[in-house]
């Protein structure tokens, strides 16, 4: 049977992630696979509803990081897991890398406690831990996705945020690429829409390349 694979995309607000998404999965589905596209937090009706939550009300670090960890534990036996299961592939708008960034990286929380929560979150049965197989990281100035943003809508809990809170978030997103460098791949996300999509494509394309050898 093909083995499922498990894609995240990450970066911080306005760097444009998910116009892109749809882009990877029609690359998918013209190699015949199934394709879930889901996000994070959410996915499930209840993580949906958690989401709204976090994404709204103020509340303490610790328990705006534990419900991100609530939402992703329903939406990883929910959805993730029976999809890989299947064989199907799976493309996150979002997972724990942002809640690394945003929780340990914007709030400034522990680090070490988030790599506990990833750890009874993310285990699976053999023991292993379940992290995306690729990370695609649109990595951009918060500066320039400040400017992006002010045109776009009105803003979230986190999107209302300053310019250093994003700067903390992105490079919480380095350190993570640093800690995991094999699944990580870094898109500059401040060249134009057509060129962040061919290098997503190419990212994606030679990544696939590499899976099937
Ligand atoms: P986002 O994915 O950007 O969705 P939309 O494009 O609909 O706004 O919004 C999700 C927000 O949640 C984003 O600001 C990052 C934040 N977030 C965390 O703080 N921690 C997490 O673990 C996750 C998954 C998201």
């Amino acid at each position: 049977m093909t083995r499922g694979l498990f894609l995240s995309f990450e970066g911080i607000d306005g760097a444009g992630k998910s116009s892109h998404i749809a882009l990877v999965a029609q690359l998918f589905r013209d190699t015949g696979r199934a394709v879930v596209i889901t996000r994070e937090p959410g996915g499930t009706p209840l993580s949906e509803k958690l989401r709204e939550l976090v994404l709204h009300e103020p509340m303490d670090p610790l328990t705006e990081a534990l419900l991100m960890f609530a939402a992703r534990r329903e939406h990883l036996v929910q959805v993730i897991e029976p999809s890989l299961a299947r064989g199907d592939v799976v493309l996150c708008d979002r997972f724990t890398d942002a809640t690394f960034a945003y929780q340990g990286g914007g709030r400034g929380f522990d680090w070490q406690v988030l790599g506990q929560l990833e750890r009874m979150v993310q285990a699976l049965p053999d023991g292993s831990l379940r992290q995306p197989d690729l990370t695609v990281w649109f990595d951009l100035d918060p500066h320039i996705a400040a400017q992006r943003l002010a045109s776009a809508r009105v803003p979230d809990k986190f999107e209302s945020q300053p310019a250093d809170f994003f700067a903390a978030v992105r490079a919480a997103y380095a350190r993570r690429q640093a800690e995991m460098p094999s699944r990580f791949a870094r898109i500059d996300a401040a060249q134009s829409m057509p060129a962040v999509g061919a290098d997503v494509s190419r990212v994606v394309s030679d990544w696939l390349q590499g899976v099937a050898a």
